[in-house]
């Protein structure tokens, strides 16, 4: 069987990242969460105090950008992979809400970018690849031999991302959440470095209303068709 690179872009708590690690456990491929590595920097700048009154100080960011070491463990024991901060595993303080709320700040610096595009793509030399974010299948890989673009309506994301954040012990209203997706999207989309658009040849699949199981079959037939060609 060839391996492949598959792209899976979309908006914000479009669940790309459960079918994303769905589909690589199936395949035996690495998955690699983007949002996370982006995440990881915006809490690398809370942490270092470099953001005061929703405002980042970039100048001090920039400076400070070769320091910031991000990278994955895979938990043999949970199958689960870990995000690491200069050696401190982060994966449950990247997902805040007060994260998600700067995250798109420091995700349209450029220079955050380029660190982060580089560090993507060494991942995806062996092919047997699977990642999720905003610009793999523009811009980190417009090669990808696969490109899914998923999005759903806002509302539906809302009610999933607060169920996740509740569940997780986090106290936040519904209102909250639907404001954060909402102006993510917006800064995500409108950015002018590689802003969150559709690929001209990703394949576009709205969940709203579908389970993951239907999003996966779908995808495994896609993947399937796509081995079978090269
Ligand atoms: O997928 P996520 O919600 O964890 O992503 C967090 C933010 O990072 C999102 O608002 C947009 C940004 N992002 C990006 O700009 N490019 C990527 N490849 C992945 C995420």
């Amino acid at each position: 069987m060839k391996d492949i690179i598959i792209a899976i872009d979309g908006f914000s708590s479009t669940g790309k990242s459960t079918i994303a690690k769905k589909l690589a456990n199936k395949l035996e491929y690495v998955y690699i969460d983007t949002g996370a590595m982006y995440r990881g920097i915006t809490l690398f700048a809370m942490d270092k105090g470099l953001i005061v009154d929703s405002e980042i100080d970039k100048v001090a960011l920039l400076e400070k950008l070769p320091e910031i070491f991000i990278y994955f463990k895979h938990n043999s024991s949970t199958g689960v992979a870990h995000i690491y901060l200069n050696d401190v595993d982060v994966s449950k303080k990247i997902r805040s809400l007060e994260v998600s709320n700067y995250v798109s700040l420091i995700a349209a610096i450029p220079e955050v970018r380029k660190k982060l595009v580089e560090q993507q793509q060494v991942f995806g030399k062996e092919k047997a690849l699977v990642m999720d974010g905003r610009d793999i299948g523009t811009v980190v890989f417009p090669n990808a031999e696969l490109k899914i673009f998923m999005t759903a309506s806002a509302n539906v994301r809302a009610v999933r991302r607060y169920k996740e954040l509740i569940e997780g012990g986090d106290s936040v209203s519904y209102e909250e959440v639907l404001e954060n997706i909402e102006k993510r999207d917006l800064i995500d989309t409108t950015r002018a470095d590689s802003p969150l658009i559709k690929a001209e040849d990703a394949v576009v699949i709205d969940n709203s209303e579908l389970t993951i199981e239907e999003q996966l079959d779908y995808i495994l037939e896609l993947v399937k068709n796509k081995i079978e060609e090269k």
